[in-house]
């Protein structure tokens, strides 16, 4: 190969992968796409392609405490006000109205979007979600072992939603579990539940239930956060309503392993293996290159250490609150139109992230 075909070759590749389209602070800033019929293969899919949003998880995914209590007036402590799950609001699967998440960027290529949660009622109970969940499956508290229990919510409630076409109607499913695995890993009657191994074998029998169950989905999986570096970050935090003393800081309290530092340490060790096991099950389904169904994996590197304290809910400082949640909606709607090798391994915060609009020849990459 000569070298000028090569520098060729090289400037060719470069070019394919710089995005075209504009970036924005608000989803109605982006100009609308070119219409087309819906295609025929999961990679080639736009996000106008997608017509049903549903989503796996824990109390994240669940909205809960997004909108808290003000701390700095504690006549607004509102005990009945507190244990809320925000489901409208959620990065991934929120559609409330003006809200920053991922079904309201694919609602404004595509109108007729469905699946998504709106408005906010205290933590439920796994056999009793109300109708306004729609295809929000997630449970505040789950860990991997109740994805089972979410999929088989999924596969009923998919079925009763008026206006999905079932067999042919593209279907994101975004799935991001696993702190409540971590927090959990230093409980010794508990523990043998949350290895690498099989936190993995958890969430692939739950994609492998939906590739059976459920025609034509795009299983987007989202890495864990590093959850043990929550906790210095908001260690004496007013915003927190925490002092110095440890045992009263309610986020350890949430997450009982983070209560010394090889727990901590635990934990760390625990979000890296997670995340090799998520993204061993995309490795998986991308090398099948199968034609309606695959899995794509976001990294979720955020380097917490450096956040401002109130990305995280002043209700635990555990939680993201509405200002997390805006931010991981970019962060993961952005990554959607980058091949794998090109995603950011690491985030650090940016007030003002923006959003990135698609253009008709940007892909939901699958590779
Ligand atoms: C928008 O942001 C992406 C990174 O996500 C970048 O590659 C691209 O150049 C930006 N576009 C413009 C027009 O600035
Ligand atoms: C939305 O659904 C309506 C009614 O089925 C249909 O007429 C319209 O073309 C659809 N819009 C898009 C963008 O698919
Ligand atoms: C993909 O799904 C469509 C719609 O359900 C179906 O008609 C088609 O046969 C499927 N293709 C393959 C290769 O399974
Ligand atoms: C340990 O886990 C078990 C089983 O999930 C639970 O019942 C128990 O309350 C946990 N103990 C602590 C100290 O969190
Ligand atoms: C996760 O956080 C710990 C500190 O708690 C840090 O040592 C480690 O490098 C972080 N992991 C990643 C993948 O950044
Ligand atoms: C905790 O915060 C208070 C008030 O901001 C400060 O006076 C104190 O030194 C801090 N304590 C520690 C151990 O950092
Ligand atoms: C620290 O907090 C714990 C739990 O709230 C409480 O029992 C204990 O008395 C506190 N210690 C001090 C020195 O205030
Ligand atoms: C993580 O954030 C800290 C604090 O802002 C910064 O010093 C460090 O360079 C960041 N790490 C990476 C890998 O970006
Ligand atoms: C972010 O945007 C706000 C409002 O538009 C502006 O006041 C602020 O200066 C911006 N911050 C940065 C770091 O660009």
């Amino acid at each position: 190969m000569s070298k000028l075909t090569l520098l060729f070759i090289l400037s060719v590749t470069s070019i394919a992968f710089v995005k075209a389209g504009i970036n924005v602070t608000n989803i109605d800033g982006c100009p609308a796409l070119t219409p087309r019929a819906s295609p025929v293969s999961v990679h080639d899919l736009r996000v106008d392609d997608i017509k049903v949003v549903g989503a796996l998880g824990d109390s994240i995914t669940a909205g809960f405490g997004i909108l808290s209590i003000d701390k700095s007036d504690p006549s607004l402590v509102n005990m009945l006000d507190v244990f809320k799950e925000y489901r409208g609001l959620s990065y991934s699967i929120g559609g409330e109205k003006g809200a920053f998440t991922i079904p309201n960027y694919v609602k404004h290529y595509q109108p007729n979007v469905t699946g998504y949660s709106v408005g906010v009622h205290l933590a439920e109970s796994c056999n009793d979600q109300p109708n306004q969940d729609m295809l929000n499956a997630a449970q505040s508290g789950a860990v991997a072992k109740n994805l089972d229990h979410e999929v088989n919510y999924l596969l009923e409630r998919i079925r009763s939603i008026e206006g999905i076409d079932f067999q042919n109607d593209w279907k994101m499913i975004n799935i991001q579990i696993g702190s409540n695995d971590m927090c959990g890993a230093c409980n010794t009657t508990f523990m043998n539940e949350v290895t690498p191994e099989k936190f993995g074998n958890y969430v692939e029998a739950a994609v492998e239930k939906i590739q059976k169950n459920i025609p034509r989905a795009l299983v987007n999986l989202i890495g864990t956060f590093n959850v043990s570096q929550i906790f210095p970050l908001t260690f004496n935090q007013s915003y927190c309503g925490f002092t110095s003393n440890i045992s009263s800081q309610t986020n350890i309290q949430e997450c009982p392993c983070a209560a010394t530092s090889e727990g901590l340490k635990k934990m760390t060790e625990l979000s890296t293996a997670y995340n090799k096991e998520l993204f061993a099950i995309y490795e998986k389904y991308e090398k099948d290159k199968l034609t309606n169904f695959t899995v794509v994996y976001q990294q979720s590197n955020l380097n917490f250490s450096g956040f401002p304290v109130d990305f995280f809910s002043n209700l635990d400082c555990f939680h993201p609150g509405i200002k997390g949640h805006q931010w991981v909606s970019k962060v993961i709607w952005n990554q959607l139109f980058s091949p794998q090798a090109l995603k950011p391994k690491v985030f650090n915060f940016q007030e003002n992230a923006t959003i990135y609009c698609p253009v008709d020849s940007d892909r939901i990459a699958t590779d």
